[in-house]
């Protein structure tokens, strides 16, 4: 269905919302982030952004919502931008790892020790460590200057509150952190890379945003708003590639035979779905599945999926 009639298209998104926020109550909000556990559960938001850069929206579209995990796309973006592909792969792996997203298990038992892939939370810290700069505001601003160009939100910023509740309960990340720096996958101030990586996982967008950055990479980093190609194409085949292997976490086998499109979640219950050459869509509903997975988020998509056949295999 490329030939959108745009009435009915906003009356899907409306009547998908309403039959689908009921299944909130199967998920729950995360408990190991506080700021997290206080988000209300029946929540649920969608956008979708048109290749001609129009965007449709039902249910809690315009509440803010932290990227967590999805930023991850986006730092790996720019220390390929930053690198090149060779230099980030001697430090990180291409491989999903079928366990949790923050597991610290095969860091230690597969060599040599490089995390498997820049999804998982070993990873993203490890390619946070790439990205370079004089200090933590100067490296976090690299990822910004992207996110803004490509949302067209010029006042984009991190909720400092997500911030602070992440970075002060973050025990977990901390250890994973230390061990890669033992490792030599981190050098330098493992604290400071630490603080950039819950940085740009408290940046705050809406569905809204997050459809338009998905337009962006379905278009291969050709942004129609300002007619600009924002990033190489490569760099987009990779990053999709990895959203279809590990974005999803040890959920993405069973997400792409049920939805069937590039996707990458986030703890905070949101998703980014870029459907090659057709469109991005924006996701938002807090409460989680057991693998950190928004559950009324992931099954909007498949109904989403079914009746537009937006599957790419
Ligand atoms: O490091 C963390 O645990 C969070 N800032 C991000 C994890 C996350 O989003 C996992 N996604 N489902």
């Amino acid at each position: 269905m490329d030939n959108w009639d745009l009435t009915s298209l906003q009356r899907v998104l409306e009547e998908t919302v309403q039959n689908t926020i009921g299944e909130a109550e199967k998920g729950q909000v995360p408990s190991y982030i506080p700021e997290l556990a206080r988000q209300e559960k029946r929540r649920l938001g969608v956008s979708v952004c048109l290749k001609d850069g129009s965007v449709f929206s039902a249910g809690d579209a315009h509440l803010p919502f932290t990227l967590q995990s999805i930023s991850k796309t986006f730092s790996l973006m720019v220390a390929l931008c930053e690198h090149g592909e060779r230099y980030v792969f001697e430090r990180v792996g291409k491989e999903p790892t079928g366990d949790p997203f923050n597991s610290i298990i095969k860091l230690e038992t597969i060599k040599p020790h490089k995390p498997l892939n820049p999804m998982i939370n070993a990873g993203a810290i490890a390619v946070a460590g790439m990205i370079p700069g004089g200090s933590v505001e100067e490296r976090l601003e690299k990822i910004m200057r992207l996110l803004r160009k490509m949302t067209g939100n010029p006042d984009l910023r991190v909720n400092d509150e997500m911030y602070q509740s992440e970075k002060q309960t973050a025990d977990r990340n901390r250890a994973l952190a230390y061990f890669l720096k033992d490792s030599r996958i981190l050098d330098g101030d493992v604290e400071e890379t630490l603080d950039l990586y819950f940085r740009h996982c408290s940046i705050e967008v809406t569905t809204v945003e997050v459809a338009r950055l998905a337009a962006i990479l379905a278009a291969d980093g050709y942004d129609i708003a300002s007619k600009e190609q924002l990033f190489p194409r490569e760099v987009a085949r990779i990053c999709k590639t990895f959203m279809v292997t590990c974005g999803m976490y040890n959920a993405s086998g069973e997400f792409a035979i049920d939805v069937g499109i590039p996707a990458k979640s986030g703890v905070a219950g949101g998703i980014m779905a870029a459907v090659p050459q057709r469109m991005g869509l924006g996701v938002f509903g807090p409460a989680l599945d057991d693998k950190g997975n928004s559950v009324a988020g992931v099954k909007l998509l498949q109904k989403l999926s079914d009746l537009w056949d937006l599957s790419i295999f």
